[in-house]
């Protein structure tokens, strides 16, 4: 079977990853990175439209097409490849819209009775005024549309409030969502779909600050781990019923079935799991950890769910955690420089890690850093401690001029060991 994905970072990475080591798959990546090039062979896009997807399919006759990013998703990619015969995993444009529109996702909840943090929208001057006035602070301050996980603020002040309020209006747009302040643990939550039946993946959880214990500004992630132990058998249960059936459901009803990888940010509160985001797509960096926990069945999953019929699928997990190290470039999340040589993949691939490339490029014979989040440094170990020992001995390994790299990756996690 030919699988095609797209998209060029880590997670593309990680999924190319997966699919190679089933023996009857054979990769194709658009446009892929250097480490997926070693594994997949790379269709170069210019302008990543969802048309020259859709010829990088055709011209490779590929049996089916999984997208990485959520940017194709809500450009309508799988409404297209559908009506040209193609089969693809991922939800249509107008069930993307759980994930590009903020304002959207809060109605989905609200409709379906999906426990969320209290919120009200507004547009402009007046109404921002009355919606702080009505939310108080801290709060969270949402731009509407897609912002590349820079569309978030939380204030701890009025004064804080309206300057996120004036930087999103003038950056992003007008439409805004303001959201009572939760707090708990962050748990990412991401299920297989085929519409109607879902198939979980274990949690994971990111981290989300620059620097350790959780401090500094927001980044697109700055590490992962995988463990069957961050919720319980009677929490994921709860999970699936409060946040993803539910979705599912509703979705179904509407007359927009979401098919794809449906993946629920959590905030597990003193009073239960509630919704901070939905996103019809994989987390990055949660899937560098969750696929390497995976031994098999992941491609018969994504053509069941592509088939519409996940029913009696399963996929077959090792039991041990996973842990993903990001290792960033210098400047990241701000102004990243390019062109710092990397080394030491090969020494920590012999460790027994397994490095995923993100932003990375060849550039004759070397590889150098092409973007923020350079490298995942994914190792597992038989317990959650052993997994991170062994993705930091990785790590050692690995060599570039200003890298970044937070040391508590997984540390929240030992409480459960
Ligand atoms: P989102 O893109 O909506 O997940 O928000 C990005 C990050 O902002 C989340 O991962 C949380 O860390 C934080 N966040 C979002 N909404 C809230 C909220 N209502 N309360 C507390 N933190 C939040
Ligand atoms: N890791 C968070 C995300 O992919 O949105």
């Amino acid at each position: 079977m030919k699988v095609l994905v797209i998209g060029g970072g880590g997670r593309e990475h990680a999924i190319a990853w997966r699919l190679a080591q089933e023996p009857f798959v054979q990769v194709y990546a658009a446009p892929g990175n250097p480490g997926i090039r070693k594994i997949a062979e790379c269709i170069p896009v210019e302008k990543a439209t969802p048309e020259e997807y859709l010829s990088a399919a055709e011209l490779e006759n590929v049996d089916l097409t999984v997208v990485g990013p959520e940017a194709p998703l809500v450009g309508g990619i799988v409404d297209l490849f559908r009506s040209h015969g193609r089969k693809i995993f991922g939800p249509t444009q107008a069930a993307a819209r759980l994930e590009g529109s903020k304002a959207f996702a809060k109605e989905v909840m609200t409709n379906a009775g999906i426990p969320t943090a209290r919120y009200v929208k507004a547009s402009n001057g007046e109404d921002y005024a009355r919606a702080l006035d009505e939310i108080g602070c801290p709060v969270a301050i949402k731009a509407d549309g897609l912002a590349a996980g820079k569309g978030v603020i939380i204030a701890h002040t009025r004064e804080e409030a309206e300057a996120a309020v004036q930087s999103i209006a003038t950056t992003i747009g007008p439409c805004i969502v303001f959201e009572e302040f939760l707090t708990g643990e962050e748990v990412s939550f991401i299920v297989l779909s085929d519409g109607t039946h879902v198939l979980p993946l274990d949690a994971s959880q990111d981290h989300k600050r620059i620097f350790d214990d959780d401090m500094g500004p927001n980044t697109g992630g700055m590490g992962s781990y995988s463990d069957g132990r961050i919720l319980n058998s009677d929490q994921t249960r709860q999970v699936l019923e409060t946040a993803i059936f539910p979705a599912i459901e509703y979705l179904n009803h509407q007359g927009t079935p979401f098919t794809g990888f449906l993946y629920a940010g959590l905030m597990m509160t003193s009073s239960g799991p509630k919704v901070l985001e939905y996103n019809v797509r994989l987390g990055d960096p949660e899937t560098q950890s969750l696929l390497h926990r995976i031994k098999g069945g992941f491609a018969n999953a994504l053509l069941a769910a592509a088939n519409q019929d996940l029913s009696g699928t399963s996929l077959e997990w090792k039991g041990e955690p996973s842990v993903c190290v990001v290792m960033a470039a210098h400047g990241y999340p701000d102004r990243v420089r390019t062109g710092d040589t990397i080394t030491g993949i090969d020494e920590a691939e012999a460790a027994g890690a397994v490095v995923f490339q993100a932003g990375t490029r060849s550039n004759k014979k070397r590889l150098e850093t092409a973007g923020g989040r350079v490298l995942g440094v994914t190792a597992s170990g038989s317990t959650l401690p052993g997994a991170i020992a062994n993705a930091y001995r990785a790590v050692e390994s690995v060599q570039f001029d200003g890298m970044q790299f937070r040391k508590d990756i997984g540390r929240k996690g030992l409480r459960h060991w």
